[in-house]
Parts: structure tokens; sequence; C-alpha cells
């Protein structure tokens, strides 16, 4: 068996997703210390941004003219599409940056999808938990419900396309404590970390579990 991680958060040792997926990873190695576990942090070492296109653009040139850029481009996008394929369980840490997934996260999706068949189930029935966070409230009755286009975004994939069998733990109001105009919300900041990383612990049982 082998677990894949990966990280996407931009603020380094103070991440709320990276937390959850610690918690996770810790009882996936209580349960199964001897199995495979490969780590990927698109935050700390983000992959080229016009890898993608480029690696698009191959397709559209004969191979014996391809340059060294897009045989680079095409073979990168066949490992992130291999690394994925092949793990047993994935583990996602992918925070909401303005309103949606950050261009990182962007960039391995698209790679991914280019290194193989658009569309295609590539995780089907196999188990993704997805560590959701953001700084403000975007639950049902906020002002701001419907504005994390992250989450939806990343479920419809991660289920709808590639099949998976998906856990989703979400933490919000991450930015209580940290940023002033929210010290309000003290008390709710504090319940909703504390409900999260039970969460996310559970879901690392049921994970090593599975
Ligand atoms: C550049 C930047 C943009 C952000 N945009 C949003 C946002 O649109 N909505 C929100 O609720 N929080 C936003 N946040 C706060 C993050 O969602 C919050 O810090 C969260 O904990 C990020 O996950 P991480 O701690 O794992 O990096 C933003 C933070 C940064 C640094």
């Amino acid at each position: 068996m082998t677990l894949l991680r990966i990280d996407a958060s931009i603020l380094g040792a103070a991440s709320a997703s990276s937390e959850l997926a610690d918690l996770v990873l810790a009882e996936w190695t209580a349960e199964r210390p001897d199995e495979k576990v490969v780590t990927r942090h698109l935050g700390a070492e983000p992959l080229p941004s016009d890898a993608w296109a480029t690696a698009i653009g191959a397709g559209y040139t004969p191979e014996d003219q391809r340059s060294d850029a897009q045989k680079a481009a095409v073979a990168l996008a066949k490992d992130l599409h291999d690394e994925l394929t092949s793990a047993d369980a994935v583990v996602l840490a992918f925070p909401l940056y303005n309103w949606g997934i950050s261009q990182h996260v962007k960039t391995w999706l698209d790679l991914v999808i280019a290194g193989g068949q658009a569309g295609a189930p590539i995780l089907q029935g196999k188990p993704v938990v997805l560590l959701s966070t953001r700084g403000g409230n975007y639950s049902k009755g906020t002002p701001k419900e419907g504005w994390d286009h992250s989450t939806p975004f990343l479920r419809r994939v991660i289920t709808e396309v590639w099949g998976a069998d998906l856990t989703v733990v979400e933490r919000e109001f991450t930015l209580v404590g940290v940023n002033p105009a929210l010290d309000q919300f003290a008390e709710l900041g504090a319940q909703l970390k504390k409900e999260a990383h039970e969460a996310a612990t559970a879901a690392g049982k049921a994970l090593a579990a599975k």
C-alpha cells in the first residue's frame, strides 16, 4: 500500500491544512508503520506554472518535432498522473486562497489530467481525504455562503470525474486569533478548530482501517 500526501499551503509551519494532514498521517502511520508514504508540497516546491500549456502544445506537435521543453512538460505530466494513480490512498491538504484553489493546485490538477486521459476515473473506489481550510466562515447562513469555490470544485473532480471515495474535513475561521478583526469569534473559532481536528483524526483512523 502506498499513501500519497500532497500539501499546498503557502504559509509554511503556520499551515492549518498541513496540521490537519499531520493528524490524518499520525493515525495512518500508527496503524501502518511499514507502508510507503510519498509526499509532495505544491506550496513549498511549486510546479512550473507554464508546464501545462507546454504539455498541451506538445499534443499538437509531431513527436519528432517536439522541443526539449515540450518533452520535459509531457514527462512531468505523466509522472504526476502516475504518482497519483499508483497511490492506494491519497491525502490532499488544499487551502482556500482568493475564494478558490491556488494556482499551485490548479497547475498540479491540469498536469495530472494532461498526463492521462481527460475524464477518466483514475481513482475509482480509492480513498481520498481532502483537508480544506479557510480563514473566514462560509457555512450556511453566513454572508460568505457560496463563496468557497475550492471545496465544491475539488469535490466534483475527485468524486464525479476521478471516482474516488472521498472524505472531506473542513476547518473554517482559521484566521480567528490571527486577524484581530475576528476576535469576537474567538469561542466559535476554537470550537471549529477542535471539531476539525477530531474529524481529521477520525478520517485518519478510517483511512488506515480501509
Ligand atoms: C493570499 C491569501 C489569500 C487568502 N484568501 C482567502 C479567501 O479568499 N477566503 C478565506 O476565507 N481565507 C483566505 N485566506 C486565508 C486562508 O484560507 C487561511 O489562512 C487558511 O488557514 C489557509 O490554509 P493554510 O493555513 O493551510 O495555508 C487567504 C490567505 C492568503 C495567504
